[in-house]
């Protein structure tokens, strides 16, 4: 395993709206600040922005752990919600268990998770149902 050059520790609320996305803004500072490539704070991005969503919209709460090794950033949401019981059908695009009330909100079209993965270099997903979900998602870099 390649040294932990940064890490940084996140926690998300569920159901609070207001701060969705707020982590995975600070995220997209620290990867300019580090001069990575934007089409890698992209895919970055991409994936910590619908992990966050997921636990705003499905779980209690959560935590969003990035850190960056030399060749990948590695990003791992974890949640204490209702859990996941069906991985392979969550992740068809345009299945989603999204509320109507959710769906106004421009929300539930199904596709957060097919597009963490399609971002990701490799993507994998850990869920007990009651206890909670983990994500864990490589994206390699160059810089
Ligand atoms: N952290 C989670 N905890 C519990 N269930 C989840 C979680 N993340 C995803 N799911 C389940 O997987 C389904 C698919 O998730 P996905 O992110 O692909 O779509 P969505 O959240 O429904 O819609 P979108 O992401 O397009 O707004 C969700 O509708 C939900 O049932
Ligand atoms: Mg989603």
């Amino acid at each position: 395993m390649a040294d932990i050059l940064m890490r940084h520790d996140f926690d998300v609320q569920g159901r609070n709206f207001d701060k969705a996305g707020e982590v995975s803004s600070e995220i997209k500072v620290i990867l300019k600040g580090l001069g990575i490539d934007s089409k890698i704070i992209r895919r970055v991005v991409v994936v910590s922005f619908e992990a966050e969503m997921n636990v705003t919209m499905y779980a209690d709460k959560g935590t969003i752990v990035f850190e960056l090794t030399d060749r990948n950033i590695l990003l791992t949401i974890s949640d204490e919600g209702p859990g996941i019981p069906d991985i392979e059908q969550a992740l068809q695009e345009g299945y989603s268990t999204a509320p109507d009330e959710m769906r106004e909100l421009g929300f539930g079209f199904g596709m957060g998770l097919p597009n963490m993965k399609k971002n990701s270099d490799e993507f994998e997903i850990d869920s007990v149902v009651a206890r909670g979900t983990t994500v864990h998602a490589r994206i390699g870099h160059n810089a």
